[in-house]
């Protein structure tokens, strides 16, 4: 890639290569579902996939980086899918550092993932958690859910949640639901 991506098209390559992932029905989970403040969790994904890509294209890290890759770790890097703030009888008690495995377990069951991807999305919450993720792709992953989450949390829009809808594909999900 020559010159820098506009925002138009970092849109349009998350939506290209990130398609199979954005299509599936289980993302409707994440939809119905905040993550920080008025934020949901589809909205977060979409959000660190391409602020991921606006890194990489920033950094010149073109040569370096599998983009389809990026793209699908940080689209399910959070693809826990359930609501967090449930108390839930306090099953996620411990979802700062569990949650990027049962994102990871969640996206195997649904897609076929690369060793990138699978190690990017197990290793998003580094350094909460132990293991640093084992690819730039998953750094980038990294940087951009730390940044977006805290723009998400503080953001003065926080607090203007608006009900969201039940997801119609509930029933058919296993675990808790949103
Ligand atoms: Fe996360
Ligand atoms: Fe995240």
């Amino acid at each position: 890639m020559g010159r820098l991506l506009t925002r138009a098209q970092i849109q349009r390559l998350v939506a290209t290569y990130g398609r199979e992932v954005l299509e599936h029905e289980h993302m409707n989970i994440e939809r119905c579902c905040y993550q920080h403040g008025n934020v949901t969790t589809f909205a977060h994904s979409i959000r660190v996939a391409c602020l991921a890509v606006w890194m990489a294209d920033r950094a010149h890290l073109w040569y370096r980086v599998d983009l389809k890759s990026l793209i699908r770790a940080a689209l399910l890097h959070d693809y826990f899918l359930y609501d967090w703030h449930d108390w839930d009888e306090g099953r996620h008690r411990w979802h700062g550092f569990t949650h990027g495995h049962a994102a990871l377990a969640n996206a195997l069951r649904d897609f076929d993932l690369n060793r990138i991807e699978r190690d990017s999305i197990a290793n998003h919450m580094f350094p909460m958690t132990p293991m640093p993720p084992r690819y730039i792709e998953g750094y980038l992953v990294t940087f951009a859910d730390k940044i977006s989450a805290t723009a998400e949390t503080l953001s003065p829009d926080r607090f203007n949640r608006r009900e969201l809808p039940a997801s119609p594909s509930h029933a058919s999900i296993e675990g808790p639901s949103c």
